[in-house]
């Protein structure tokens, strides 16, 4: 069958998933500068779109996008696509999670690393010209019962990285029924907060995830110390960590992602809680790079790569 397929690429993508294409004889253009209004006014001519985090598809943008068929995210979240309408569309969505999990899994234990042995501020503390021994004392992994909310590509990588460190693996996912790897112990929610000390987030944002991991969740877990989100802001809104923070419930958290990205967009209502976070020696931030390695942004368009060619493949047969 001869159905034309062009794929509009709105954002940067490593060369590697335009030259998997080119060798599939797959017509495609990159224009990773093109702006939004630019790209609602071409889409009607591509079969499929590649987009990262900033493009949003939403009704109206698809309502334009008449040929469309195929969607590839380049990395892992759909939060930015509105699922349900692509589907009731007819068009595929098809992500690129595996390429980013070493990423995050090597980044959570990071973090976690730093969390535990307070390393940022002893950093700060030396190049202040002191040397406070005590002040710097580390928590150990070892021994520590890990709870992971979600066990997808993200939460097995770190549970697979966490097995070095002597520590019990626990996770809950509401969408497994059998977990297919053996690096975390399958647990319920109520188990996941009756015994996890360091909690993990690995779960996407969507209408149920929303805000879902805040102040009444978090404080029914029965031994919570330390809180680690690698996954999304939303998830958790930022006053009632604070809270937790601040009564002492929590003795740290590490987070990757804030609610709202990047800071300049904190609405005037949150800014005073985002600068007391902020300050708080015992909360490690990095601005939502926990996926981005250098070695990601290449598996993350080989990976997006072979799910495209796949899916053109179908849809032309
Ligand atoms: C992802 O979902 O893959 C990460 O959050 C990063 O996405 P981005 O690089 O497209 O912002």
């Amino acid at each position: 069958m001869s159905l034309s397929f062009k794929i509009l690429i709105v954002d940067q993508v490593h060369p590697a998933l335009m030259e998997m294409l080119a060798s599939k004889g797959i017509a495609y253009e990159y224009c990773p500068n093109l702006g939004r209004p630019e790209v609602e006014a071409a889409i009607s001519g591509f079969q499929g779109l590649v987009i990262r985090s900033k493009f949003k598809v939403d009704g109206a943008f698809l309502q334009k996008a008449r040929h469309l068929r195929l969607i590839g995210r380049a990395g892992a979240g759909l939060d930015t696509i509105d699922m349900e309408a692509a589907t009731s569309h007819g068009i595929q969505v098809v992500h690129a999670a595996e390429g980013n999990a070493d990423a995050v899994g090597e980044h959570t234990i990071g973090l976690l690393l730093m969390l535990l042995n307070k390393l940022a501020m002893a950093d700060q503390s030396v190049r202040a010209g002191h040397w406070d021994r005590e002040a710097f004392r580390g928590i150990e992994l070892n021994g520590k019962t890990v709870g992971l909310l979600g066990y997808g590509n993200m939460g097995t990588a770190v549970a697979k990285r966490l097995q070095s460190f002597g520590c019990t693996v626990i996770a809950y996912d509401k969408y497994l029924e059998v977990f297919p790897t053996p690096f975390a112990q399958k647990v319920t929610l109520d188990e996941l907060k009756l015994e996890s000390q360091i909690l993990s987030l690995h779960i996407p944002l969507t209408e149920e995830t929303r805000q879902w991991v805040n102040y009444e969740f978090l404080s029914s877990f029965q031994k919570l110390d330390f809180f680690i989100n690698t996954s999304r802001g939303e998830i958790v809104p930022i006053e009632d960590l604070l809270t937790l923070l601040e009564t002492g419930f929590l003795k740290g958290a590490a987070l990757d992602v804030l609610p709202d990205e990047p800071p300049t967009t904190i609405d005037k209502k949150l800014s005073s809680k985002y600068e007391t976070l902020f300050r708080r020696p015992d909360v490690i931030l990095s601005p939502h790079v926990a996926g981005w390695s250098l070695e990601s942004y290449e598996k993350i368009s080989c990976v997006l790569g072979n799910r495209l060619i796949y899916h053109i493949g179908q849809l032309k047969n």
